[in-house]
């Protein structure tokens, strides 16, 4: 019988009572918003989903967000009896966050786990950088030189988790994994393009209050004037006018003449506090012409980037210390898989610790979260459709870097977190959603998840990423240049056994199991780039075994 087939007879309540059993009941209400989110969930990021279908169709193509998912699996209903895994036993590939959801769950259903985990810590790409850390890429070593500080950090990979994701939330619930707010849109931070308005940074609420205002301003008067193609009754019209006049701050005479919401004369700086100097407003023409609203503008409007978003308290990395915390004792970290074979009935993995010989380990089932460029180029038995999905699979080039500073985004601009956007290859600045008030902080200086931007920076030393950093940087902030110091980057395509920072293509077959050798990971869920996305392609895992010994 097929694993699909086997899945139609699964039912529903059956999953939710074996869940309620093995894992309490937070777990089973969890699992039961898994199966409803199944078929709404969109990928990672800003224009992903029915955001991107009801944008036009943009003059130039926007800088790719960082959510370019295609149509992807979702977790499937299953049935997980507490004693599903007696007896068996379960090979996992890496100690990501999806390999360790597997481990945590799975030996709550009875499995014998063992994680192979090719580097020498937990976590993957959930990791956080402090003083004195090494970042290992391909042709490069860095030390970080940060002061040690719990506020002296730097989330390199995983870095906000969206108020929805609730499988992961769920897990800081039970680890006791400390969360705080971490900004995604903050009206006091800048947009910035080489080429619109002279190239000078534009604050964030002033491009924001006069889009809204010159859109409504057009929208009231053709309105008004009946240039529409509806006829609008003129008890409707009055009403469509008198929400568009608040919407947009017009004036009684349907005309946008600026806005207290647009911000006043030198607000950008501290010491400043005009709060008369009205700004003039915008031109339409140069609102659209900006380009600002193909993506930046707009960023937190996508459902994965809405507000509230979280951090983990002192770092994402307390995510994975809590996941290692309870399932560290399954780990051999060092161990570098060389060859994935099937048995004629299970699995057969060889590895190689550090230092030793060839060896291999048998087992009932193997679920591989090993990253698809890392993946293609180690010997396997998988079916040759499989082989070919991983060898088409696409990756993010992104890749961050981070500064320490003195804060003078607070001291100087009253900016408390959120995010800068520029048209330069850094594409964006991250303020620090903690420490506030300190003397230091750290700046994330680049976040580049564009094609092109990310293969530059990927391409680039350290050295001449902070210098081409620093002097990006300065468009937006001439502080830049004499006060952000002790610059680290990371470049995800450049960081062994990871090669790249998340899965852009179509999973396609991947979600299918080969044999009793089950695939999991962010990059074969329905929420790519996000731990949620990890967790639950971790449940679809551990679904289509439970369903395969309980069936
Ligand atoms: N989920 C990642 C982000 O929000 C890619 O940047």
């Amino acid at each position: 019988m097929s694993v699909a087939d086997k899945t139609d007879q699964i039912s529903r309540r059956s999953f939710l009572e074996a869940l309620g059993v093995s894992a309490g009941s937070s777990m089973m209400l969890r699992a039961s918003a898994a199966m409803g989110l199944a078929a709404a969930s969109t990928s990672c990021g800003g224009g992903g989903g029915s955001d991107a279908n009801a944008s036009p169709a943009p003059q130039t193509p926007p800088p790719p967000p960082p959510d370019d998912g295609g149509s992807l699996a979702s977790p499937i209903p299953s049935d997980w009896p507490s004693n599903a895994g007696a007896n068996k036993s379960v090979i996992i590939l890496g100690a990501g966050i999806a390999g360790m959801t597997c481990a945590f769950e799975m030996l709550k259903l009875g499995y014998t786990c063992t994680i192979l985990e090719a580097s020498n810590r937990a976590g993957g790409r959930n990791r956080t950088i402090r003083a004195g850390d090494q970042i290992e890429e391909v042709d490069s070593n860095q030390i970080c030189n940060f002061d040690a500080d719990d506020n002296l950090y730097f989330n390199p990979g995983p870095a906000r988790i969206p108020h929805h994701h609730e499988f992961i939330l769920g897990y800081c619930r039970e680890f006791g994994v400390a969360l705080e707010v971490f900004t995604n849109d903050n009206k006091a931070a800048l947009l910035h393009s080489t080429s619109a308005f002279g190239g000078q940074p534009q604050i964030a609420r002033s491009m924001v209050a006069d889009t809204r205002g010159r859109i409504s301003e057009l929208l009231a008067n053709a309105v008004n004037q009946n240039q529409l193609d509806q006829q609008f009754s003129d008890g409707d019209k009055t009403n469509i006018i008198a929400m568009l006049r608040q919407y947009g701050d017009l004036d009684s005479q349907l005309n946008y003449t600026g806005s207290s919401r647009a911000g006043f004369e030198g607000q950008e700086n501290t010491g400043n506090p005009d709060r008369e100097s009205m700004l003039s407003p915008k031109q339409l023409i140069a609102i659209v012409n900006s380009n600002f609203w193909q993506s930046q503008q707009e960023f937190s409007q996508s459902i994965d980037q809405q507000g509230t978003l979280l951090q983990p308290v002192g770092g994402m990395d307390n995510i994975a210390k809590a996941f290692e915390a309870r399932v560290g004792s399954t780990i051999t970290y060092e161990a570098v898989v060389t060859q994935i074979r099937k048995t004629t009935n299970g699995v057969n993995v060889f590895y190689q610790e550090a230092g030793a010989a060839e060896t291999s380990m048998s087992a009932d089932y193997c679920i591989c979260t090993i990253p698809a460029p890392v993946l293609v180029n180690i010997p396997n038995d998988f079916s040759s459709a499989h082989q070919s999905a991983i060898q088409g699979f696409q990756y993010s080039q992104s890749g961050k870097m981070a500064f320490q500073s003195r804060r003078f985004w607070e001291q100087d601009h009253n900016i408390y977190g959120g995010i800068s956007w520029t048209d330069q290859d850094i594409t964006q600045i991250w303020y620090p959603n903690n420490g506030f008030g300190q003397d230091e902080g750290i700046i994330v200086g680049a976040y580049t998840f564009g094609t092109t931007a990310g293969s530059n920076f990927a391409s680039q030393s350290p050295e001449q990423r902070i210098s081409s950093g620093t002097s990006q940087g300065s468009q937006l902030h001439p502080e830049y240049a004499n006060e952000v110091n002790r610059g680290i980057s990371v470049s995800w395509p450049k960081v062994p056994f990871q090669l790249g920072a998340w899965g852009i293509s179509d999973p396609g077959i991947l979600v299918n199991a080969d044999g009793n050798i089950y695939f999991a990971g962010e990059h074969l869920s329905i929420l790519q780039g996000w731990q949620e996305g990890a967790v639950l392609s971790a449940y679809h895992a551990v679904n289509g075994i439970v369903i395969n010994d309980t069936t």
